[in-house]
């Protein structure tokens, strides 16, 4: 079995200023620079990437962008390039269900965003997940391998690969899944790299998303399959987001 580094990484969304932004990862800095064993991202909004990322540098905790455009430069309002995120960045979130559903990505496109990223140096962590209704159908299993499979199309960087799985109904909710339900779905994950690349399915990190804080992190972080975690609104909160690095790393 291969060893994987597990991931904890802080989806920060829509919030944070500059300024609050950088008080927040002092802060982190401070209370999980000394915890080791473990990758810690941070994924702040855009504005804020190049000072955290300066005031970051040479520390453990490493800077993702939350999402990146599949095209080089050009008239695309409001898009970021890879080329402007590389050097800041370490890893690129790619298909975020609130993407998907509020901004109508695909997962041609998300596939597209995460060859692009891999192809720039930057890791991408690629999200997928089952809505409520897919889930009370009984068919979230079936919804997420073509979810992932689709969103990997002509992808080949495997080792710079995270994947994400994330049901929607978990986000936010304060509803997380069960450990058991993530560890199946992690593994379902998982199965769809091995059919894709076989020598890749052992080392892929595999996160779970969706309501993680520091009472369910450690179930969750103790299944096999599951490598670490996608973390939003707990990642907000330095004595949350600190509580997560502690119980994946060691110090
Ligand atoms: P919450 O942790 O707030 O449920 O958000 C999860 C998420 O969407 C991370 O990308």
């Amino acid at each position: 079995m291969a060893e994987r580094t597990p991931v904890i990484a802080g989806n920060w969304k829509m919030n944070t200023d500059v300024e609050s932004g950088l008080k927040l990862v002092k802060k982190i800095f401070e209370f999980s620079e000394g915890v080791s064993g473990v990758d810690k991202i941070v994924c702040p909004p855009s504005i804020a990437i190049t000072s955290i990322a300066q005031t970051l540098a040479g520390t453990s905790i490493q800077v993702g962008a939350q999402n990146v455009s599949a095209n080089d430069d050009g008239a695309f309002t409001g898009e970021l390039s890879t080329s402007m995120l590389r050097g800041l960045v370490s890893h690129v979130i790619v298909g975020h269900s609130e993407r998907r559903a509020m901004f109508g990505e695909t997962s041609d496109q998300v596939a597209a965003k995460a060859i692009k990223a891999a192809d720039a140096g930057i890791s991408p962590i690629l999200c997928i997940g089952e809505d409520l209704a897919v889930r009370k159908s009984g068919k979230a299993a079936e919804y997420v391998a073509n979810q992932l499979e689709e969103s990997l199309t002509g992808y080949s960087n495997w080792d710079s690969l995270i994947v994400a799985y994330e049901p929607v109904w978990a986000i936010g909710t304060g509803e997380a899944a069960t450990s058991e339900q993530a560890q199946e779905m992690t593994v379902v994950c998982r199965e769809v790299v091995r059919k894709l690349a076989p020598a890749a399915a052992d080392s892929v990190r595999v996160l779970y998303g969706g309501s993680v804080n520091s009472g369910n992190v450690a179930e969750l972080l103790a299944q096999p399959d599951i490598d670490g975690a996608l973390v939003g609104g707990a990642s907000l909160k330095v004595d949350e987001f600190s509580k997560l690095i502690a119980a994946a790393g060691s110090s």
